[in-house]
């Protein structure tokens, strides 16, 4: 099995950051070619070592299999830039649509989500088939699209690149999840490294208190649930600059942190219960120790490691056992944004303890865009930052990261918060 990526996910970057422009020109146009085939490629080589097989499962209802998120990705091109653009365009197959739609109600029918592990037709090489014939009809539509339509095109085209990039991370978020359900717990890159050990101490720093603007303000792309960017208020507070490391998560198992009811909400102690939770999501006991099921098989847990794939319950009881808190997500945007925190990227998506709402003033896109975030504000919870798997050149500081608070099998963990009140 080849290294799917572990040197193109840090060294691939595609420039789309001004891929929109009033005035276009040739060398927009090839800038932008450029970056669709660089995004296009990465999901292929996340790919590369997944055979059909594993490419075909699905090993829950909030999983997809790779061979679905290859189609869907293609399916977004297809269906929101190519068949309302491109004049003479000759869709690769009706039936694609109602396969590989995912929630665009406005879209037209979709089928069941947990029963996209039954689609073994289309066959990969169909989906490579698919994605040939819409690759080249985006190509077509970038290089000779009229001028003045260029700039709407071009704004679908990017959100349907950000949208890809999305999908490349819950691809192997998804293959992990399925890997793990397989005695054989195969390694998806046997040279996978998982996130750093954080580099610095476990000091807090102090908020600056008082009047921010969090939110995205600047040039460039953001989703619509970035804006509009607002002011917030924050009280006096110190932030851990490091991430929560597997060695405190070892103590907060050791001191009953799971069989303790008084550290758990309600909902989460209910899911704790159901699920038997005793330690997070792929950690296993061998021989008295404790190791987890990652990208690159079965690993020893590292104790300097950032704790990785727990659930938004688990991390609110781990606050309330360490005596602290976890930050709201403009405490934490602002703790970035002032360079307070170690590991802000890169490493694990973050729980913060703000439900995923509108921003003031927040209005969806028109149109079948608009389903893309806006539909989604009620019962999840905001990650902040990035994680080991998040494609480079997709992280923003305003990026708003969404699950809901039982979920796990994201790259998630957690930093922690002091007031000072
Ligand atoms: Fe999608």
């Amino acid at each position: 099995m080849s290294p799917p990526f572990s040197a193109s996910v840090h060294v691939r970057e595609p420039d789309l950051g001004h891929t929109t422009t009033t005035k276009p020109t040739d060398d927009t146009r090839s800038t932008v070619i450029a970056a669709f085939r660089t995004v296009r490629a990465e999901t292929e080589h996340r790919c590369a070592s997944l055979c059909e097989e594993d490419q075909t499962v699905q090993s829950m209802p909030d999983a997809s299999p790779a061979k679905w998120h290859r189609a869907h990705t293609t399916w977004f091109f297809e269906q929101f830039l190519l068949v309302p653009r491109l004049v003479d365009y000759r869709v690769f197959d009706e039936r694609y649509a109602y396969l590989f739609n995912s929630y665009y109600v406005t879209a037209g029918a979709r089928y069941a989500r947990p029963q996209r592990g039954l689609l073994t037709r289309p066959n990969c090489a169909a989906i490579n088939e698919y994605r040939r014939h819409v690759d080249a009809g985006v190509e077509q539509l970038i290089a000779h699209a009229a001028d003045a339509d260029l700039e709407e095109i071009l704004h679908v085209l990017e959100i349907g690149l950000h949208h890809e990039q999305q999908h490349q991370e819950l691809m192997l978020a998804d293959i992990l999840h399925a890997f793990a359900q397989n005695p054989l717990l195969p390694a998806y890159a046997l040279d996978w490294q998982s996130a750093n050990p954080q580099l610095g101490g476990d000091e807090f720093a102090e908020l600056p208190p008082g009047i921010h603007s969090i939110g995205f303000a600047d040039a460039g792309f953001c989703f619509d649930n970035e804006q509009p960017a607002h002011r917030v208020f924050l009280e006096p507070a110190r932030i851990g600059r490091a991430l929560v490391r597997n060695a405190q998560w070892l103590e907060f198992m050791a001191e009953n942190g799971y069989t303790t009811p008084s550290l758990w909400l309600s909902d989460g102690w209910a899911v704790v219960e159901a699920g038997g939770w005793q330690a997070p999501g792929y950690w296993r006991k061998r021989d008295g120790c404790w190791f987890s099921m990652t990208l690159g098989g079965l690993q020893p847990i590292d104790p300097d490691a950032p704790v990785t794939h727990v659930s938004y319950y688990e991390a609110d009881a781990f606050a309330r056992w360490a005596g602290k808190h976890l930050p709201s997500e403009a405490e934490w945007e602002i703790a970035a944004r002032t360079n307070l925190l170690d590991d802000a990227f890169g490493a694990v998506w973050q729980w913060t303890r703000s439900a995923y709402l509108p921003y003031p003033g927040y209005r969806p896109a028109p149109g079948a865009l608009g389903e893309y975030n806006g539909k989604f504000m009620i019962n999840q919870m905001v990650l902040r930052g990035s994680s080991h798997a998040t494609p480079r050149g997709h992280a923003r500081v305003s990026y708003r990261n969404f699950f809901y608070p039982s979920a796990r099998w994201q790259f998630s963990g957690l930093r922690l918060i002091d007031y000072l009140n």
